[in-house]
């Protein structure tokens, strides 16, 4: 199944590499070589990893001057550092002399870095610093070269991305519809921050990344694969994904889809009822949200909770819990996992902190079910026939909301369609058909 074009249309169509991907995706259903050739994995890095905006990180993870952690952009091992003049950088760990890498530790907290192998540095933001024996390149202290740079950053809200087009649409014009959902996490923090303080578990499944992308809002699944731990939590979740929940799946545009639960809460109407809690038990986080928004204000974001929402192509807010996607192989795929912690709430986070552990922990319930369906689907699709998956649920009812949006019922493949789209969109846009 790596071949693809022996997979497509007869002889004497056109066949440029977009009109590949014309006949690999279809409104209807996508075709299975795209979750298992190599050719098309390598294409994808070049056509949305290393170009459009992909989340990194988090300002709080570098709060401090020089701070620094070792983040990813795909295969690509990235250093987020913070300079003293408060400036965000993402450089490229890879030595300008012979390619060593330069940083090795995960995080720390330094102005500089200093290769092992023969001694170059450079400025935490990536200038070169210097290297030893200045002979060897007569007599100059410095030569033209520096640690390489993802060209634009950007950050929203807190949230850094990087893009390495030199030019493009900009961040704000990419996360489009879906700035309003990382807002709207935003908002549920008493000092209207979130901080990424936790720490990272890491994921591996053997599995294509577009798999985990998207089950990340497909409302059809949790039912089934998650009914265990929705019987133990005696939890309500199950129901928002019925065949009669008013909860609805959103192609938010750009690839961007959520599934949007307030229907189901704005009915239930109980404050942190999406959170399985209740304000009892965290009096001092709603007195403070209350200061905040004001009574009635407070009531609303606490009864509407936080976003589902799948940011393309790697960053998946769960209400309380972030993932990042990082792929790594067209069949291995990392999935970096961390608790939202709101600043200026230590009661919600000491919980938040506790469901993460419980769902996507080592010994969790909920990410541990989602892997194993990435991969048997992995080993599925590897099989050759049928040849085809299919994404049509729902296509036939689903309408055009207020914001002009596509939305689906709560167990429609809205979202996928929509990542769909805009996947084809990237792998096909100013190339030949
Ligand atoms: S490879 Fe880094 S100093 Fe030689
Ligand atoms: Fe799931």
């Amino acid at each position: 199944m790596t071949e693809v074009t022996d997979a497509v249309g007869p002889a004497g169509r056109p066949s440029g590499p977009a009109a590949r991907y014309d006949e690999l995706i279809q409104p209807r259903r996508v075709h299975g070589s795209l979750y298992t050739s190599p050719e098309i994995f390598a294409d994808e890095l070049q056509q949305i990893w290393y170009r459009t905006w992909v989340y990194v990180g988090h300002v709080s993870e570098i709060a401090e001057p020089n701070d620094y952690v070792r983040k990813s952009i795909g295969p690509q091992d990235v250093i987020m550092t913070r300079t003293a003049d408060g400036e965000v950088h993402l450089l490229l760990n890879r030595c300008a002399h012979r390619g060593n890498l330069v940083c090795e530790a995960d995080a720390g907290n330094s102005s500089s870095f200093r290769c092992p192998y023969h001694g170059w540095t450079y400025r935490n933001n990536g200038d070169m610093l210097g290297y030893p024996f200045h002979q060897g390149y007569g007599g100059r202290n410095k030569l033209e070269l520096g640690l390489g740079r993802v060209p634009r950053v950007g950050v929203y809200q807190g949230f850094v991305f990087g893009s390495f087009a030199e030019d493009g649409p900009t961040l704000e014009q990419h996360l489009g519809e879906a700035k309003g959902e990382i807002d709207r996490l935003v908002r549920l923090a008493p000092e209207g921050e979130i901080e990424l303080s936790a720490g990272f578990l890491k994921h591996r499944a053997r599995a294509n990344w577009k798999l985990l992308a998207e089950n990340e809002t497909d409302g059809y699944h949790p039912q089934f694969v998650h009914a265990s731990i929705f019987s133990v939590a005696e939890s309500g979740i199950g129901a928002l994904y019925g065949e009669k929940s008013t909860a609805v799946t959103r192609a938010l545009g750009n690839g961007h889809s959520e599934n949007d639960l307030r229907p189901e809460f704005r009915r239930l109407g109980v404050p942190l009822g999406w959170f399985g809690t209740t304000e009892e038990k965290v009096p001092n986080y709603v007195k403070a949200m209350r200061d905040r928004h004001g009574d009635s204000g407070a009531e609303e974001v606490l009864i509407e909770g936080a976003p589902h929402v799948m940011i393309f192509p790697n960053l998946f807010i769960a209400e309380i819990q972030l993932f990042a996607i990082q792929p790594l192989a067209a069949d291995l795929t990392v999935q970096h996992v961390t608790a939202v912690q709101f600043k200026g709430a230590p009661e919600m986070n000491k919980r938040m902190l506790q469901q993460c552990v419980g769902s996507v922990g080592p010994a969790g319930m909920l990410l541990a079910d989602d892997t194993e369906m990435y991969e048997r689907n992995q080993a599925g699709v590897a099989e050759l026939r049928p040849e085809w998956l299919d994404v049509r649920r729902g296509v036939d009812r689903e309408e055009i909301d207020e914001r002009g949006l596509t939305i689906g019922g709560a167990t429609d493949e809205t979202g996928m369609r929509g990542f769909w789209s805009h996947y084809k969109h990237l792998m096909t846009e100013g190339r030949v058909r």
